[in-house]
């Protein structure tokens, strides 16, 4: 059983898709608790699934080395064997990385190294790109550069706005993670750093 914290900062679309799969006997997940830097509305699905919930506010803290520190002690706390970022929107210090990398991924939208950053599908649009799609990560220190672990390619339509392309993105994304996540489970995915 490989067991996960996952980490969110918005509507946790791609946590429920892993909440959902891991209520299935079958698969060999456990989600310990689900954590976030605001009162996320993605919280309520670990409510709705009995699993524990924490935010840790970036606010609270005068600067960004004792926020990251005491979420890290509270993830520390539940001791995962891995931390999935699905959709948290905060850089995360060195010192959070090397705590947990190279157990620590995240899900980007586009195909990495294409559009990294906070906007990559606004960005995959404005550039004209006929594909995009999804990248699953191991976190390195840089923003959006760790190793490769999984993608998936999305068409671009002609007629795609923002919100109709990320959709089809996060519905790939759903899949991927789950699969992603399984086969991490399984061992038949190896992380390693860099
Ligand atoms: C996803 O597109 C993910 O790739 C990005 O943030 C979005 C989170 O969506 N990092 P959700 O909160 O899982 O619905």
């Amino acid at each position: 059983m490989l067991s996960v914290v996952v980490l969110i900062s918005g509507t946790g679309s791609n946590l429920l898709a892993l909440l959902k799969a891991a209520d299935h006997p079958l698969y060999p997940v456990r989600i310990l608790a689900v954590g976030s830097d605001r009162a996320a509305e993605g919280l309520a699905h670990a409510d709705l699934y009995g699993v524990p919930s924490f935010v840790v506010e970036r606010g609270r803290f005068s600067d960004v080395e004792t926020w990251s520190a005491k979420l890290q002690e509270t993830i520390e706390h539940f001791n995962p064997d891995l931390v999935v970022l699905a959709g948290f929107m905060r850089i995360l210090p060195p010192s959070f990385v090397s705590r947990f990398s190279p157990n620590l991924i995240n899900i980007h939208p586009s195909l990495l190294p294409l559009f990294p950053g906070a906007h990559a599908v606004r960005d995959a649009l404005a550039a004209g790109a006929r594909e995009t799609g999804v990248t699953i990560h191991v976190v390195d220190k840089g923003v959006d550069t760790g190793p490769v672990i999984a993608q998936r390619t999305v068409t671009v339509m002609p007629a795609d706005d923002q919100a109709s392309l990320h959709e089809r993105i996060k519905f790939q994304e759903h899949e991927l993670l789950v699969e992603t996540v399984l086969s991490i489970a399984e061992k038949r995915t190896e992380l390693v750093g860099r």
